[in-house]
């Protein structure tokens, strides 16, 4: 039984953060405990490298089963098994191995991403980094911490010292939106852009001001739940350089994240070449 009831109060955030951290600490040492053994590698549909490994199945169900024990009749939304996609009522949104590629081929670059989301809106959030032990967590209206301490995105307002980070899809070679233009127009003005290979780490690192900014052109719910959170909370911006489409803390189409002060700067330049 949660410790309150009571939708949307701090108590019942609380508690359901507890959940998702004790959840993501399990799975986050289970992942990286067995990283070394055969990871029985497939491959998904779509894209040539897009990757599955037996952990990410066995990560997702540990989650799965602990948040059940906790909230019987608990809702998810999960990368492997898909699950509910009306995001209305509660629901579990997990991505058991964010940057699974890094993962299976020994790089430390990945995550465990949960968030609990209400209303389409993330309520609860943790971002688990196993090979730094860097927990992220946030909850709505209560900020964003790294292993407890408070985290604040970046004041930078000049875009020619700006530090950004972004991801491509897995048909990247099809160029969608121009993602690849994006990224060499951003280099042209002479800006750093890292390529991490972790969404959830990647808005972490906005939240915590490691980034200025992070966009991508087509991500998942399971994606961005958790560190959309925290990026927000921590007093970031999250929206979409899509034009006409809305901004929200949920965008999984053309999502630009940022420090708030660059946001307008950066979409302009996404803009360029996906704004339609
Ligand atoms: C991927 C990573 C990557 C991003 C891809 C995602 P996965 O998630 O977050 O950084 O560029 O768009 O699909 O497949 O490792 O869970
Ligand atoms: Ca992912
Ligand atoms: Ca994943």
């Amino acid at each position: 039984m949660m410790a309150s009831e009571q939708n949307g109060t701090r108590e019942h955030l609380q508690a359901l953060l507890d959940i998702a951290v004790e959840a993501a600490l399990a799975a986050g040492a289970l992942i990286r405990e067995r990283k070394t053994e055969d990871l029985g590698i497939t491959f998904k549909e779509e894209g040539k490298h897009n990757l599955v490994t037996v952990m990410d199945l066995a990560s997702e169900a540990l989650i799965k089963k602990m948040i059940g024990e906790r909230l019987e009749g608990a809702r998810f939304l999960a990368e492997e098994g898909g699950g509910n996609h009306d995001l209305e009522p509660l629901t579990w949104v997990i991505d058991p191995i964010d940057g699974t590629v890094n993962y299976a081929h020994g790089i430390p670059l990945y995550c465990v991403s949960i968030a609990a989301v209400r209303n389409n809106e993330p309520v609860a959030g943790v971002v688990y980094g196993p090979e730094t032990n860097e927990l992220f967590t946030a909850t709505k209206g209560g900020g964003a911490f790294l292993n407890g301490v408070p985290l604040k995105a970046s004041t930078n307002a000049d875009l020619e010292k700006a530090i950004l980070v972004t991801g491509f899809p897995y048909n990247v070679e099809e160029n969608p939106f121009g993602c690849i233009d994006s990224f060499a127009d951003f280099l042209r003005m002479g800006i750093p852009v890292r390529r991490l290979g972790s969404a959830a780490l990647d808005l972490a690192y906005v939240a915590a001001g490691r980034f200025d900014g992070f966009w991508e052109v087509a991500l998942h719910e399971w994606d961005v739940a958790a560190g959309a959170l925290m990026v927000l909370e921590a007093g970031g911006r999250m929206g979409t350089y899509a034009v006409g489409k809305e901004d929200g803390p949920m965008v999984i189409d053309r999502m630009l994240a940022s420090n708030g002060a660059l946001h307008d700067a950066i979409r302009e330049v996404l803009q360029r070449r996906a704004g339609g």
